[in-house]
């Protein structure tokens, strides 16, 4: 690893096994991420893309290979070391939002720093001030099923924010949401990549991989086999 690079990713594969099948959801996965890009993740169904996503948000373990980042290795890391990197290093997005279906927007971002080292006194106060960052000020005792698609994207995304992690996983993010939405729900993405976060986001959307990152990656078949240049500077 060099100074210029958050996430090192070297040789990384992934096995299922389903009953007697086995499946190499990754063949052999070699990235290097530098601090502050934004990376698109683009690919056919089934090509491995939420795989590796999972693997770098510390949710699964790889079958082989390694993934360095400053806070520690995946693949070496010991269950709270782990634990910790979840909490402190990464935040995830997904499709389908995941919100708590019976817990307010304020108390579903709130939960994202029972984890983390923010002392309790705060954590209503971040959470807020966060929703409200991302325009949600009249919506925090809103429960997700009261939210718009939308509302409950900037939700889940000040989840993930609130925390302050280097690095934001977002697993198609606006597969779920009309262009508007969509585009909206990038230009926050952008937002937080030009104050110096790290984005990789996952989409079937080339139009918003080119226009939003700074390179696009497709992957087939469990490895990456193309790069190319995004719209970004
Ligand atoms: N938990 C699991 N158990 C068994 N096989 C799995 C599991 N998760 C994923 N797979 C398989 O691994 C391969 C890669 O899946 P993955 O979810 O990473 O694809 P993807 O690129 O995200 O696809 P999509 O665009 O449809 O979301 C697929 O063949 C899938 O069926
Ligand atoms: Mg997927």
């Amino acid at each position: 690893m060099n100074s210029t690079q958050i996430i090192s990713i070297s040789s990384l594969t992934k096995r299922y096994t389903l009953g007697a099948s086995e499946i190499w959801a990754l063949k052999g996965v070699d990235l290097s991420v530098r601090k502050g890009e934004f990376l698109s993740l683009v690919g056919s169904s089934g090509s491995g893309k939420s795989t590796l996503l999972n693997l770098i948000g510390g949710l699964d373990t790889p079958t082989s290979g390694l993934i360095e980042t400053p806070t520690g290795k995946i693949g070496t890391m010991s269950p709270r070391e782990l634990a910790r990197y979840r909490a402190h290093f990464v935040g995830m997005i997904f499709q389908s939002f995941n919100l708590v279906p019976h817990r307010t927007a304020q108390a579903n971002v709130e939960l994202a720093l029972y984890f983390t080292d923010a002392h309790p006194g705060d954590r209503a106060k971040l959470a807020s001030d966060m929703l409200t960052h991302l325009g949600l000020k009249d919506r925090l005792h809103h429960r997700p099923a009261d939210l718009s698609g939308g509302e409950q994207q900037r939700v889940a995304i000040a989840r993930a924010l609130v925390k302050n992690p280097e690095v934001l996983l977002a697993d198609e993010p606006t597969g779920n949401l009309d262009r508007d939405n969509s585009l909206a729900i990038c230009e926050l993405l952008a937002d937080w990549n030009r104050q110096g976060g790290t984005v990789i986001m996952v989409t079937h959307n080339l139009d918003l991989a080119r226009q939003y990152s700074h390179r696009v990656l497709r992957m087939d078949y469990g490895v990456i086999v193309n790069e190319t240049e995004g719209g970004l500077p």
